[in-house]
């Protein structure tokens, strides 16, 4: 069964991106995943810095997100863009849990051999799109396979309800592509 973790790039209470990672998670739960969806805010972490890993290794929110990875062999990101890139928040989690624990452990544990799939909201015209396409060289430059489909929605502020729920039946449809899509490739890949 495929092993699915849901990471979303922000922590906003009223997150646009994690009301999608809600629907993603939920979505992939119906196709069969084992899922795990991250709440951010559980996972504060400093902006990295080498002098602190030297002092103090990982941070303990680091270890237990990083033990998240390696326990999942498929990730769905689902990130804002800020600036036309990845949100501070997701390249941070993706660069504490790209550091190594031990010296023999091998580089990039958490990532080689795992898939990925790309997900965006935003309120404006593009959804997040071109952060996504920041995201897709990060992750592959570190290993990761990360399927062809992806969804960015946009005017994101007006296509969910009070409860949370995407009213926009093409949206929720692609967003169950790119879930289907991991989760097969996954399934493919052992
Ligand atoms: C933004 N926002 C934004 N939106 C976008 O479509 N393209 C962009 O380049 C940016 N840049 C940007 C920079 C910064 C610093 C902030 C704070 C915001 C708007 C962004 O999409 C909006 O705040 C979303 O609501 C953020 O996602 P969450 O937190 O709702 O998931």
């Amino acid at each position: 069964m495929t092993k699915l973790l849901i990471l979303p790039g922000s922590a906003r209470r009223d997150s646009v991106n994690r009301k999608l990672a809600g629907l993603a998670a939920q979505l992939a739960a119906e196709a069969g995943a084992e899922v795990d969806l991250i709440d951010p805010a559980d996972y504060e972490l400093p902006i990295f810095n080498g002098d602190l890993e030297d002092a103090e290794g990982l941070p303990d929110a680091a270890k237990r997100l990083k033990a998240k990875f390696l326990a999942a062999n498929a990730v769905v990101f689902v990130s804002p863009e800020y600036n036309s890139s990845v949100t501070p928040l997701m390249k941070n989690f993706i660069d504490w849990v790209s550091r190594q624990e031990t010296d023999d452990e091998p580089s990039l544990a958490a990532y080689r051999g795992k898939v990925a799939g790309l997900l965006s909201a935003s309120p404006g015209a593009l959804g997040g799109l071109r952060g996504l396409v920041h995201l897709r060289s990060i992750l592959g430059n570190i290993g990761v396979l990360v399927v062809p489909k992806q969804f960015a929605l946009s005017g994101a502020y007006g296509k969910f309800d009070e409860g949370g729920k995407l009213t926009d039946e093409s949206a929720v449809k692609s967003v169950k592509g790119v879930v289907e899509e991991v989760i097969s490739v996954a399934g493919k890949l052992g």
